[in-house]
């Protein structure tokens, strides 16, 4: 478990890795060719870890050079992903399409992940189907076939972004040319769909569509991941929730304005050049309302960290997640850390308090436990964060770049 001696600003500079959101999808990219893909940025998280011994798994060799993962081979693929890699974590469900195209056959188990509600993957099977594949379940899995797919136009019901990775990778090599209408925009899109045409394949983003034109095949490439903008918000949470001064560098403040609108709306003073973002913390922050939306709104996976910082605001701040339907695993440890929060429906009424106290607690996903771990940060005396494998499936050397800051921060068993 992660203990953290609260109470201290946070002051100082810390390095904002790779970005996990894109790091995936780009592995998984790597399935379309059997020529080397290298990609530079890649931060060592659970998740790369589980997306690289997927790829393996698959067929593909793999080596590591520091942040550099090079992927290549693969002229054979196996069609079934396994069971136990795909169920640790639900972006493993990208393998399908990419499978599928390669080599006619996929069987991918129905994917697990974090404990955000029902997280169905209807979209993404709409929209193979729509592109010819004959989809059926065996034993919790999906099975997908297809001879070779056709481009077709399809309608996301919702701008999901796995949905939208999925149909980019499978439509990358289906016969034709693939509409997607409602797509999301994610900047993590806009890096894979980069990576994408530097392997060959032709995309061109419109305002309220994207076009895949499938090829016959693609090739190599060398890429370097963007910055993570949700660790970055959330390392500029931890300096506003501590009243302190935190500048992210090797940063993207264009991913970022939603916060950073928030934040000065709360009383922090926002700074931003080319490639970093300062937050200098108010003495007592101002309570804010906002609702989570699919970019450039404010990001869901930021939505518990900021429920943390609201938590010691000066007054009632409205927080509606619009994204998913049970995104609130932050809100019973919290409460047990002296915050006053309310939640009916999609709705977190968020009552400011003066402080929070210091508790032992458990998180429950990833942006729960850096929103634990924030708070523990600004509760004065020593609490206790346990489920820290969830944080390292999405913090790189979070301890070391929080104590970079000045926190004191440690591991215990636990
Ligand atoms: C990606 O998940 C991110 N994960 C999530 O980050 C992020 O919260 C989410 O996008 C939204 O921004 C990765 O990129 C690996 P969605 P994804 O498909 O693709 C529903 C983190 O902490 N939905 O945009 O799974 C779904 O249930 C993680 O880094 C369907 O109903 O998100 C959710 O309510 C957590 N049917 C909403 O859409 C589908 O077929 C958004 O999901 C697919 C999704």
């Amino acid at each position: 478990m992660i203990c953290v001696l609260g109470g201290r600003s946070l002051r100082g500079v810390v390095p904002i890795s790779g970005a996990k959101n894109a790091a995936l999808p780009a592995i998984i990219a790597s399935l379309l060719t059997t020529e080397p893909v290298i990609l530079h940025r890649v931060p060592r998280l659970l998740d790369v870890e589980t997306a690289v011994r997927l790829v393996q798994a698959l067929g593909k060799e793999v080596c590591w050079e520091k942040d550099t993962l090079k992927i290549w081979g693969g002229e054979k693929l196996s069609s079934e992903a396994p069971a136990e890699l795909v169920q640790r974590m639900r972006a493993s469900f990208l393998v399908l399409g990419p499978v599928l195209a390669r080599t006619g056959l996929a069987r991918v188990p129905l994917p697990g992940g974090c404990a955000l509600g029902p997280r169905p993957v209807d979209f993404h099977l709409h929209g193979l189907s729509r592109l010819g594949a004959r989809i059926t379940f065996i034993d919790g899995a999906v099975l997908a076939e297809a001879q070779r797919l056709r481009g077709a136009i399809v309608y996301l019901d919702f701008p999901s972004v796995g949905a939208t990775e999925q149909l980019l990778l499978a439509g990358a090599l289906a016969e034709g040319e693939t509409v997607v209408i409602n797509p999301a925009r994610e900047p993590e899109l806009t890096n894979l769909t980069e990576l994408l045409r530097k392997m060959g394949a032709e995309v061109t983003w419109n305002t309220d569509h994207v076009v895949i034109r499938g090829q016959e095949e693609l090739g190599g490439a060398e890429h370097t991941l963007l910055p993570d903008r949700i660790e970055a918000g959330t390392y500029l949470l931890a300096g506003a929730i501590t009243g302190g001064r935190v500048r992210a560098v090797n940063a993207e403040p264009r991913h970022l304005f939603a916060l950073l609108d928030r934040l000065s709306c709360a009383g922090c003073e926002i700074d931003y050049g080319e490639d970093w973002i300062e937050v200098r913390g108010a003495q007592r922050p101002r309570a804010v309302d906002f609702r989570t939306w699919p970019y450039p709104g404010f990001p869901t996976d930021l939505q518990p960290p900021m429920v943390s910082f609201l938590a010691i605001a000066e007054g009632r701040s409205t927080v509606t997640e619009t994204v998913y339907a049970a995104r609130f695993g932050h809100v019973e440890p919290l409460i047990q850390m002296g915050a006053k929060i309310q939640v009916s429906g999609s709705v977190q009424i968020v009552e400011g308090v003066g402080e929070l106290r210091p508790a032992a607690v458990e998180a429950t996903d990833i942006r729960a436990g850096a929103a634990l771990v924030l708070a523990a940060l600004a509760a004065q005396g020593v609490s206790y964060v346990r489920g820290e494998q969830h944080l390292r499936r999405g913090y790189e050397n979070m301890e070391g770049k929080l104590r970079g800051l000045g926190a004191q921060i440690w591991e215990e068993e636990g």
